[in-house]
């Protein structure tokens, strides 16, 4: 029967002339989409933005039609099918579906969105099987329950990975060269790659097997103990309050800035005391604290983080040599690399020497309660390759992010790297504000590009504190971050791009 069902692009003058066909349609609704329209609204909707409706008609008859429009820049919204009663079960909707989607994919569509009610489980395991992913549900204004529907229609050839590290073939020798010394804990690459930190920072530096550890170490060295509090903001990794924890400390949650992600002097001057022994400012997502200098007015050590900015100026300052103690991270996602890894960064002597007794673990007369944290050859050997290719890394970095400010410049996305914080950015992350970020991920992982959050959890949340952390909480609620790193060509950055205005 359905060979004999034909499948018409609905335009305006076929509308107008089988108009009654189509409304008495209406009448005997059925499959995906909105409730009935009235003649009135039918007629005012689809002649403004319905241009993507098809009509399923049998000889003169028409027994179904679909309904569609381009909703969002590059993404096509299939808002209704309805089948004649007495045509039921016998793939017309599926037909219509067909068309509709071979019409998006001609005019270069990137995806399809529509919305099923939850009781129809013959449609939605139709969507499903011809490629539909739900990624999210959504109360419709008739308040019924819906599942929100989404289908890439062009898809990446492999995974666009959020984050990447650039790693040369050319280590291998190095590291051949390691093996065949045998020397492997403490040998010359420890030495030279906290003399090159030092180099460059102008400070004395401790390698350390991470960054988290380094915050421990640091923060023992300047004495952090129980009963003591340590100043962190909340929008910020796990491993940071981990630290301050270990100490014995409590943490004490300084709220961040709107517009860079960073701590804010407000959030800082609300929540000094007498007892805070340290402030953790970290400068988050590539972007330099831009007032860094005020949170250092109480006499109380600033512990700048650089996890995320390790490489950045500021006002003619280098980022990990503005306060008295810095820590560094080389994780596997960091601007630069050791796989794990950390340093320790100080100008204070007395405080350097307290750190180094801290990793004392042998060769000790006295019992010291130290930490075995310290760096080993064959990471220090990767550090010091990774840091000749810093300028270059940020290079690409910054390059990046001016594509992807070009693309989404006109967009209604609200993006604040599009107005501010350029000149100094690494770009660390490429963070978009959206409606509702955990979708928008999914619809993007159907194109094969992998856009996180960029902090899993607010540190106040983690630790289900009542307490209501605002610009802290607006960022979680609303940041998203997209794939940026070196290896990112140019092809990639531009698809990442598409699918991310196709998913919104
Ligand atoms: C801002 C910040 N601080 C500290 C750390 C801890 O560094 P690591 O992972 O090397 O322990 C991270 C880590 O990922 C970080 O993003």
């Amino acid at each position: 029967m359905t060979e004999e069902v034909k499948i018409l692009q609905l335009n305006r003058e076929t509308m107008i002339s089988k108009l009654e066909g189509i409304l008495a349609l209406e009448h005997n609704w059925v499959g995906i989409g909105e409730r009935p329209w009235t003649d009135e609204n039918f007629l005012r909707e689809i002649n403004n933005k319905w241009d993507l409706s098809f009509l399923a008609m049998r000889r003169d008859e028409i027994v179904g039609y679909s309904i569609g429009f381009e909703s969002n820049p590059g993404v096509a919204y299939f808002g209704k099918v309805v089948v004649d009663k007495n045509y039921r079960g016998m793939g017309i909707g599926k037909k219509l579906l067909t068309e509709f989607e071979k019409k998006c994919a001609d005019l270069g569509l990137s995806g399809i969105h529509f919305k099923s009610q939850i009781p129809n489980n013959t449609a939605n395991k139709m969507y499903t099987e011809a490629g539909y992913h739900i990624v999210g549900h959504t109360m419709g204004d008739d308040r019924i329950n819906r599942y929100d529907f989404f289908k890439a229609l062009k898809t990446a050839t492999s995974t666009i990975k959020h984050s990447k590290p650039t790693l040369d073939v050319e280590y291998r020798q190095g590291i051949e060269d390691l093996l065949k010394g045998g020397r492997l804990a403490d040998g010359s690459m420890v030495t030279s790659f906290e003399q090159t930190l030092e180099d460059y920072l102008g400070s004395k530096v401790i390698l350390t097997n991470s960054g988290s550890n380094a915050l421990l170490l640091g923060l023992k060295a300047l004495g952090v103990k129980e009963g003591d509090e340590v100043i962190v903001p909340p929008y910020m990794c796990m491993s940071v309050l981990q630290s301050v924890i270990h100490t014995g400390a409590k943490p004490i949650f300084a709220d961040i800035n709107h517009d860079d992600f960073n701590i804010s002097k407000k959030g800082l001057e609300e929540k000094i005391s007498k007892n805070t022994k340290a402030i953790i400012a970290a400068h988050m997502f590539g972007i330099p604290i831009k007032d860094f200098d005020q949170l250092r007015q109480y006499s109380t050590p600033v512990i700048e983080d650089c996890a995320q900015c390790f490489g950045a100026d500021y006002d003619g300052r280098k980022i990990g040599a503005m306060g008295e103690m810095a820590i560094l991270s080389f994780y596997a996602t960091k601007l630069l690399t050791t796989g794990r890894g950390g340093a320790l960064v100080t100008k204070n002597e007395d405080t350097y020497q307290k750190a180094k007794k801290l990793m004392t673990t042998d060769e000790s007369d006295k019992f010291i309660l130290g930490h075995s944290f310290q760096m080993d050859d064959l990471h220090a050997y990767l550090g010091i390759q990774q840091f000749k290719r810093l300028p270059e890394f940020i290079k690409k970095r910054r390059e990046i992010a001016a594509f992807y400010r070009q693309v989404l410049q006109d967009t209604a996305h609200q993006n604040m790297f599009l107005r501010r914080f350029d000149e100094n950015n690494l770009f660390y992350r490429y963070i978009v504000l959206v409606d509702d970020p955990e979708r928008v991920a999914n619809k993007l992982k159907l194109f094969g590009v992998e856009a996180k959050k960029p902090i899993y959890k607010p540190l106040h949340q983690l630790l289900c504190l009542n307490e209501s952390i605002m610009n802290t909480d607006l960022a979680h609620k609303y940041a998203l971050s997209l794939p940026i790193y070196p290896l990112l060509n140019k092809e990639d950055a531009k698809f990442v791009a598409k699918a991310f205005l196709a998913s919104n």
